[in-house]
């Protein structure tokens, strides 16, 4: 397993084309399988996470034609998915097994779908639950985790309030919902990413969003589309953070996607004093996207809780790493959510800022990472030895760290970045001038 060293200092500069957003991918990727013929994605992620999606529309006889971030899925129709022959695999990917978990329980087939070692713990009743209301046989021998056997079958409408906020079990109640004999209704009280709202009308789906409240005509006849996928926020969050640490730095990010339901990241370090324009805003798609340009300044610090959570779940990680970095530092509170995702992200992301010296306090909903006045120059952060736990986000969060430590910091199996933008330490390197940076293979 190969480590990734980061020497510290120097700048970031220049223009970036960001990967297509993995969340937008996914749910492309799917409603092209729906659809009624053949799609085109462009800009399609690249994320190992998004080509599980597409893995598991060929296990159920979807034909997809992936040549680097051009895909072309054949679809045919609600009705056209085979049996698969074999278990179908999500891998490291929760989207993927939530969503799917969505589409195959309105199939008149049994399947089964399972995921890697990290997804195999991560909860699953909260769409497993609710798909057993609109009436599919779900089972698992693992406490209500992956593997599940779907029974899929006769769906009714439910109308559904979600106990926590997830993007993802709201949009497997939606595809369900194109199964139903009825409407269905997802009610929720802190509003999540709404890119299935937006891809479902795209692919011409009935959909009506008032506040909170999303519900979805079953059975419509979805059109096949030509769609270009919006850069990836959540990634480049990682390059501005980048540019945040690094004094002197300059980056212009090229068409990322500024959906409001994402977007509150930027707003947030525009409020701790963070250099931060957008321009050429416009609508694609029926998703916002602009260019964003982003120059190094002093932040001030400050807090994240309630339902600023939901909009910047992944950025977290990031923003808790700029800690050190800010006057105040970061306090986050009401994530619980972060010890469900590929790992225990407060715990990891508590252990890895330590390692580096940071002063961090962990709460059962978050930390807080003491920023300048809070630490004396001594513990300004230091080089080490972290270990992301395989954990992608927290990966590109240390590296971030590392930019602006005293000596080099080594990062265990830094590849697995590979689950959501595989190329971030090719594209942070160049920002750099190609300096600082060598892989050391164990
Ligand atoms: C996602 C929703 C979020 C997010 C994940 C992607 C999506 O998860 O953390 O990276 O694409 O819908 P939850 O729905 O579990 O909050």
């Amino acid at each position: 397993m190969a480590k990734k060293t980061i020497s510290p200092g120097g700048s970031v500069s220049g223009v970036v084309e960001l990967p297509g957003d993995k969340s937008i991918s996914h749910r492309y990727a799917i409603l092209a399988g729906l659809a009624e013929g053949a799609s085109e994605i462009r800009n399609y992620s690249p994320a190992a996470d998004c080509a599980s999606t597409l893995e598991c529309l060929r296990r159920l006889g979807i034909a997809v034609d992936a040549k680097g971030e051009h895909v072309r899925i054949a679809g045919k129709g609600l009705d056209g998915l085979k049996a698969p022959r074999r278990t179908i695999d999500a891998e490291n990917s929760g989207s993927t097994i939530r969503m799917m978990s969505g589409v195959l329980a309105g199939q008149s087939f049994t399947s089964t779908i399972t995921g890697d070692s990290s997804l195999r713990r991560r909860p699953m009743r909260r769409v497993v639950e609710p798909l057993r209301q609109m009436g599919a046989d779900i089972r698992s021998t693992n406490g209500n985790r992956a593997p599940l056997e779907i029974r899929g079958g006769k769906l009714h409408g439910i109308d559904y309030t979600t106990p926590v906020p997830s993007a993802q079990v709201k949009s497997a109640i939606l595809l369900a919902g194109l199964y139903a004999d009825g409407v269905t209704t997802v009610r929720e009280s802190v509003r999540t990413r709404d890119h299935t709202e937006l891809a479902l009308r795209e692919f011409g789906a009935n959909v009506a969003v008032a506040k909170g409240e999303i519900s979805i005509e079953p059975r419509p006849k979805l059109q096949p589309r030509q769609s270009i996928v919006p850069g990836d926020l959540s990634s480049a969050v990682f390059l501005i953070g980048a540019a945040l640490v690094l004094p002197e730095s300059s980056l212009m990010l090229h068409n990322v996607g500024l959906n409001p339901t994402r977007s509150r990241v930027l707003d947030f370090l525009i409020s701790i004093g963070a250099s931060i324009n957008l321009a050429s805003v416009q609508l694609r798609d029926g998703e916002l996207i602009g260019d964003v340009s982003v120059r190094h300044a002093v932040l001030a610090g400050g807090s994240i809780s309630g339902a600023q959570v939901a909009e910047m779940i992944d950025e977290l990680p990031m923003l808790a790493a700029l800690g050190p970095f800010t006057e105040k530092g970061i306090e986050i509170h009401d994530a619980q959510e972060l010890r469900v995702k590929e790992s225990d992200r407060i715990a990891t992301l508590a252990e890895g800022l330590r390692q580096m010296g940071a002063r961090v306090e962990e709460f059962p909903d978050g930390l807080r990472v003491e920023g300048r006045a809070g630490s004396s120059a001594a513990t300004k952060l230091r080089g080490a030895r972290v270990n992301p736990q395989g954990d992608h986000r927290i990966a590109m969060a240390l590296a971030v760290a590392a930019l602006g430590a005293e000596g080099d910091t080594v990062i265990k199996d830094f590849e697995c970045v590979g689950v959501s933008f595989p190329d971030f330490f090719k594209t942070l390197e160049r920002l750099r001038g190609g300096e600082n940076q060598d892989d050391l293979r164990k």
